[in-house]
């Protein structure tokens, strides 16, 4: 069968009850910062999606060969590409979901907060031609770190008098995807039927995996709840040291951004069962900003999933006391720089 004819299963918490038809290529998705290591896999799932119509990809380098080569894919979208600030409107008009990988990747050594000299600057200017040219769209923040981008992007917004916090989101896919996958592993599990929810931030010890919450229900030791945690809290560091001065994730990371693009262009073409964890602003806790699992609908956040919060194990509980200080320290980092540039 064609390509087009299929969907992508790319998450896979959609129950089999669930007997909704999706319609055809109706949306717009723009990719900023589409040239990129995660950019140009992200544009190809993308491509992929019966869901979209027309694909548009921005970065500040070419992306004409990029556009180019997708558009030979005979899936049903159009592929567009926009190179610099004075492309903005042409880009940015009429768009549904806007997805934003834009910004320098880690290297070795380097925490997610040692790139925020320069990715705050990133975040901001695209938010704020996002807030003048589509403010309905979905807003799909990659660029790191997560935890203060968030923050700035939603200030922008209120600068400019657009904000709907329902519909800004950092996309924290990656730490559900690897945790997933390593608890499959670790327990022998089905993949497909494994489902971690990850709660807090989107760094070090604000990725709290809730192991205690794993569909199917799983029993783990002590030392594997330690041990796993670890792991996925420190999944990205493997990533960049293995590439060695290459980059962070990319691959991983453009299939869960993919994910979390299907199941906002789900939400938004009427389909009422779809759910995924992200950073967005929240009441769950103390915390303004928070990562649980939300049911996205389509006006966005919909619904909070408050037992995320409820009934933790006693590690979980004091991990999430411990991440409390880093995370607030970066929402007030970020808070405070859009502040400062207003
Ligand atoms: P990359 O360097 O390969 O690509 C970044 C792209 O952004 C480049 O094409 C560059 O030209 C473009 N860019 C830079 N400034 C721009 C601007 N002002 N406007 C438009 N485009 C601009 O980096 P990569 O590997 O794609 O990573 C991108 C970001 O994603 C990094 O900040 C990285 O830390 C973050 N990331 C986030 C993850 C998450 O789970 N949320 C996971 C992995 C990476």
């Amino acid at each position: 069968r064609a390509l087009h004819t299929t969907s992508l299963k790319l998450a896979p918490r959609r129950k089999p009850a669930n007997h909704f038809q999706p319609r055809a290529s109706t949306f717009k998705v723009a990719i900023l910062g589409a040239a990129g290591g995660i950019g140009q896999p992200l544009a190809l799932l993308i491509k992929m999606s019966p869901l979209v119509s027309s694909l548009h990809l921005y970065d500040i380098a070419s992306v004409k060969g990029v556009a180019a080569d997708l558009s030979h894919c005979n899936t049903p979208s159009k592929v567009l590409d926009f190179t610099g600030p004075s492309e903005f409107a042409n880009c940015l008009k009429g768009v549904d979901v806007v997805v934003i990988p834009a910004g320098v990747p880690r290297k070795p050594g380097m925490t997610r907060d040692d790139l925020f000299n320069i990715n705050a600057s990133i975040v901001k200017t695209l938010v704020e031609a996002v807030a003048v040219h589509c403010p309905d769209a979905f807003i799909l923040i990659i660029s790191n770190p997560v935890n203060s981008t968030v923050p700035i992007a939603a200030e922008v917004l209120k600068q400019k008098g657009v904000y709907d916090p329902k519909k800004l989101f950092g996309v924290t896919t990656l730490d559900v995807v690897r945790a997933n996958t390593f608890v499959a592993t670790k327990k022998n599990l089905k993949i497909i039927d494994v489902d971690v929810p990850v709660i807090g931030g989107h760094a070090g010890i604000t990725i709290l995996p809730l192991l205690s919450k794993v569909r199917p229900s799983v029993h783990f030791t002590d030392g594997e709840v330690q041990e796993l945690t670890a792991r996925i809290q420190n999944a990205g560091t493997e990533v960049v040291e293995a590439k060695a001065g290459a980059g962070s994730a990319t691959l991983s990371m453009a299939y869960a951004a993919a994910r979390f693009v299907e199941s906002s262009l789900r939400a938004l073409d009427g389909d009422n069962d779809v759910y995924e964890c992200s950073y967005v602003q929240s009441e769950l806790t103390d915390l303004p900003f928070f990562a649980s699992r939300v049911k996205l609908g389509k006006n966005g956040v919909e619904a909070f999933v408050s037992s995320d919060v409820q009934g933790l194990s006693e590690f979980e509980t004091k991990a999430l006391d411990a991440l409390k200080p880093e995370l607030k320290a970066s929402i007030e980092k970020g808070v405070s720089f859009a502040q400062k540039q207003a």
